[in-house]
């Protein structure tokens, strides 16, 4: 099955066999959350985020030129990159760098600055928590967010879990280092992001899931309500699924549909609406399937 193909680009045979391959050395591997840290230090909660927080506004160096995609660590067909960044058509442009930045992009080629960055506005989101600690804290702005998305996904009908949210520069690096020992590095740079290159550390991505069910963390969650309908329905709210299935040539990391990640509910909608799957892509900058 293919999930999140765009139309008219499904995955190549060299493709399918390639993540058939990743997933068959990950089925005899004791499961690791792909996303959960191991046991968190406690973090003091905060009462209920800001839903008018919003980041500084900073100039972004929109590039009209196509996603170069770099082929080097598997051998794979990229998905055909979208024709143009189309962040300058929205009337808001926020920075592509800062940390505090709903538009950061931070990738295996885009570390953050600086590395052991922490959020100035952590909060623990009034949603059904899977977490304790600081994995159940987000930014404000995404707290909030994630609150409206879902009592929206409720109403739905749809059980929705926070099942890994912030995540220490230290807390990468128990959860980096696990993978390392668990699988080898270089599988687990296929699901782990190295300390200062997780959105995790930022406060705007989160990971959910659906409150049961054995689906968590695994490529079977694509399936289960929770996922389906975050994929349908997350960019009314500012999110877009950012490991989508078979662009891990341009984002560095196979599927991840539990891995949200705000952008803002224009972009968000902006990137749904011309069907661009990678922010690498909307944003124009680019792939960045390894480390240099
Ligand atoms: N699993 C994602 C890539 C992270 O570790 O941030
Ligand atoms: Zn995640």
């Amino acid at each position: 099955m293919c999930h999140n193909c765009v139309a008219g680009l499904g995955p190549s045979a060299a493709s399918r066999r390639s993540f058939a391959r990743f997933l068959a050395a990950g089925a005899g591997l004791t499961v690791l959350a792909a996303c959960t840290p191991p046991e968190a230090p406690a973090v003091a909660p905060s009462s209920s985020p800001s839903v008018s927080a919003s980041p500084a506004v900073t100039s972004v160096s929109a590039s009209p030129s196509p996603v170069p995609v770099e082929s080097s660590t598997a051998a794979v067909e990229p998905p055909a990159p979208s024709p143009a960044s189309p962040s300058a058509a929205l009337p808001r442009q926020f920075s592509l760098t800062d940390p505090a930045s709903p538009w950061l992009v931070v990738n295996k080629h885009r570390p953050l600055v600086p590395a052991d960055y922490v959020p100035a506005d952590l909060v623990q989101p009034n949603v059904q928590l899977a977490v304790s600690g600081e994995a159940a804290l987000l930014n404000s702005t995404t707290a909030a967010a994630a609150e409206a998305m879902f009592a929206a996904a409720a109403r739905d009908g749809v059980v929705m879990t926070l099942a890994s949210g912030y995540r220490s520069y230290g807390t990468q690096v128990a959860t980096y280092n696990g993978y390392v020992a668990a699988r080898g590095q270089a599988d687990a740079d296929t699901a782990s992001a190295r300390p200062g290159y997780s959105e995790h550390q930022t406060g705007w991505a989160f990971d959910i899931g659906d409150g049961g069910g054995g689906c968590g963390f695994q490529p079977c969650f694509a399936d289960q309500p929770a996922a389906v309908w975050a994929k349908a329905n997350g960019h009314r709210f500012g999110f877009v699924v950012r490991y989508p299935w078979m662009f891990h040539p341009i984002t560095g990391y196979y599927y991840e549909p539990w891995h949200l990640r705000f952008i803002g509910v224009e972009a968000a909608t902006d990137m749904a609406a011309r069907g661009i799957s990678t922010v690498e892509e909307y944003f124009g900058v680019e792939a960045a399937p390894g480390y240099p």
